[in-house]
C-alpha cells in the first residue's frame, strides 16, 4: 500500500490550512460520486477497478496470449492517453535491458502512432522487417492523425510481411464501440477488437484495454494491477476520513501550495524505471488542469540523473516550486558495493552496502537540501516496483486529480485547448473541409 508524507511542506503552508479544505474536499468527492460536477460524462474511471470481471480479465489474457505466441515484436500505435498508461506501467515493470536480451520471454514491445518522426517511423519499419510482428492500434476517436498515420504504414508492412490471413489474426483494435476509422477498419477487416468506454477519457483509461492488453502482451499481470487500483479505489473511497485519506490530503496539498505561490510541481523519481510513470502524470494533471488561465504546471525529473542538470535550478532558481518524491521501498534485485585493494576511487567506506543504501541516502540528502533552499516536499512511498504497487499509484493519482480539479474550479476531464494546433496542421495541409481556414491561414504567412 502507498503512503504519503506532506510533513516537510509544513514549513511552507499550514497543516491548518491544509485541513481547511476537509468540507471542499468532501463536497468534491461527492460531486464526483453523484455525477453532479463538472464533465460528469467522463467519470467511468472512477469505480472502474472494482467493476472489472474476471471475464474480461480473461478475454484481454487470450488475445494477448495469442499475440505472444504468434509475434517477436509486437507495435502498440496510440498517443496521449492512448499510449502513456500502457508504457508508463511497462517500462517500470520491464528489465531495462530486455530488449537487448538474446533470449526473451516474449515479444519485444515497441511504439509508434505518438510522433510524426518521419525517421523514426523509417527507422522502426525498418527493424520491422525481418520480424514477425503484430500490431495493438489504440484510438479512442480513431482519428488522430499520429496514430492513424503510423497505423497506415505498419497495417500494410504487416500484411505484407505476414499475409492477409496472419495479419488478422496479430492485429488488434482498442477504440470506440460504434464510432471513427479505427472501428470501421476493425469490423471491415475482421480484427479482434475491444472498447473504450465513452464515459472514459484518454488520461483516465489506463485500466481499460487501452493499458490492459499492452500490459499483458508485455508478460505482466494485470489482475494484480486492477487488485491494487481497486484496493486503492477503497482507501481513497468519499466516505474515508479527509486526515486517512491520501487522494484527499494530496489533492489539499497541492492547491494550498498553488494559492501560496508554488505554481509548478515537479515529480520526483530515484528510479529511472518510473520515467514514464511520470510522463503519464504530466498529462493526466496538465491536460485536467490547465485551462481558463490557471493550473500548477506539472513537470518530472529523474534523479539523481537530474540532479546533475536540473538540480542548480532546483537549489536555487525563482521559489515557484515545490517537489512530489515518488520513493520506492524496496529494490527487486540485490547488488553490494565491492572492496577494493587500491581504492583509487576512495569508495571503499561504501564497500558491503547495497547501491539502494547509497540511493536512499541520495535521496534523503536531496529531500532535506531542497527544503532548506525553499522547496517545499511531499512524498509518496510505494513498497516495490510490482503490478499491486503500480495499480495503486496509478489510481491514487487519478482519484487525486478529480478531486483537485473541482477544488481549482475547472472541469478536470475536458481538454479543449488540444484543438487549435490541429485546427491549424489541417488547414496548413489543405484537409478537404478546412478550405476557409487554410485561405485564412495562408494569408498570416
Ligand atoms: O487524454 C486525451 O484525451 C488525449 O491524450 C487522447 O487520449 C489522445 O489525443 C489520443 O486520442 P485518441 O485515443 O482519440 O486517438
Amino acid at each position: 500500500m502507498i503512503s504519503l508524507n506532506i510533513e516537510k511542506t509544513l514549513g511552507f503552508i499550514s497543516k491548518e490550512n491544509v485541513f481547511a479544505y476537509e468540507a471542499q474536499v468532501k463536497a468534491a468527492q461527492e460531486a464526483l460520486e453523484n455525477g453532479t460536477g463538472k464533465g460528469n460524462d467522463f467519470l467511468g474511471w472512477l469505480h472502474l477497478p472494482s467493476s472489472i470481471t474476471k471475464e474480461h480479465l480473461a478475454d484481454l489474457k487470450a488475445t494477448a496470449q495469442v499475440l505472444r505466441e504468434n509475434c517477436e515484436a509486437v507495435v502498440v500505435a496510440g498517443i496521449g492517453g492512448s499510449y502513456l498508461g500502457a508504457r508508463a506501467v511497462i517500462e517500470a515493470l520491464s528489465n531495462s535491458f530486455a530488449w537487448l536480451q538474446d533470449k526473451k520471454s516474449g515479444p519485444v514491445i515497441l511504439y509508434a502512432g505518438h510522433n510524426i518522426g518521419e525517421d523514426y517511423l523509417y527507422e522502426l519499419t525498418e527493424y520491422l522487417k525481418d520480424k514477425k510482428f503484430g500490431v495493438i492500434n489504440i484510438s479512442k476517436s480513431g482519428t488522430t492523425t499520429e496514430t492513424a498515420l503510423a497505423f497506415r504504414l505498419l497495417k500494410k508492412q504487416c500484411e505484407d510481411q505476414r499475409g492477409k490471413e496472419m495479419a488478422k489474426k496479430v492485429i488488434v483494435a482498442v477504440t470506440d464501440a460504434k464510432k471513427g476509422a479505427a472501428r470501421v477498419t476493425a469490423d471491415n477487416e475482421g480484427y479482434k477488437s475491444f472498447i473504450i468506454p465513452d464515459n472514459v477519457g484518454g488520461r483516465f483509461s489506463v485500466l481499460t484495454p487501452v493499458g490492459l492488453l499492452p500490459i499483458a502482451v508485455a508478460g505482466f499481470d494485470i489482475e494484480k494491477l486492477v487488485a491494487g487500483a481497486a484496493a486503492m479505489e477503497k482507501t481513497c473511497g468519499k466516505d474515508v476520513p479527509f486526515a486517512e485519506n491520501p487522494a484527499a490530503i494530496y489533492a489539499a496539498t497541492r492547491n494550498e501550495l498553488y494559492k501560496n505561490g508554488k505554481k509548478i510541481e515537479i515529480l520526483v523519481n530515484f528510479n529511472p524505471k518510473l520515467h514514464y510513470v511520470s510522463e503519464w502524470w504530466k498529462q493526466l494533471y496538465g491536460e485536467s488542469e490547465g485551462k481558463e488561465n490557471k493550473g500548477i504546471f506539472p513537470a518530472s525529473v529523474d534523479f539523481s540523473t537530474d540532479l546533475h542538470s536540473m538540480g542548480q535550478w532546483i537549489q536555487e532558481g525563482e521559489r515557484t516550486i515545490y517537489e512530489t518524491v515518488i520513493s520506492v521501498e524496496k529494490t527487486q534485485y540485490s547488488l553490494q558495493v565491492p572492496s577494493d585493494e587500491a581504492n583509487l576511487d576512495g569508495l571503499n567506506f561504501l564497500a558491503g552496502k547495497h547501491v539502494d543504501e547509497v540511493n536512499k541516502m541520495a535521496e534523503l540528502g536531496t529531500q532535506l537540501a531542497h527544503v532548506d533552499g525553499g522547496v517545499p516536499n511531499m512524498r509518496i512511498v510505494i513498497p516495490a516496483l510490482n503490478e499491486e504497487s503500480l495499480g495503486g499509484l496509478l489510481y491514487f493519482f487519478e482519484k487525486a486529480c478529480g478531486i483537485s480539479g473541482y477544488l481549482l474550479g475547472v472541469n478536470p476531464f475536458n481538454q479543449p485547448g488540444v484543438e487549435a494546433y490541429k485546427k491549424n496542421m489541417f488547414a496548413l495541409l489543405n484537409k478537404p473541409g478546412y478550405e476557409e481556414e487554410s485561405k485564412a491561414i495562408q494569408a498570416r504567412l
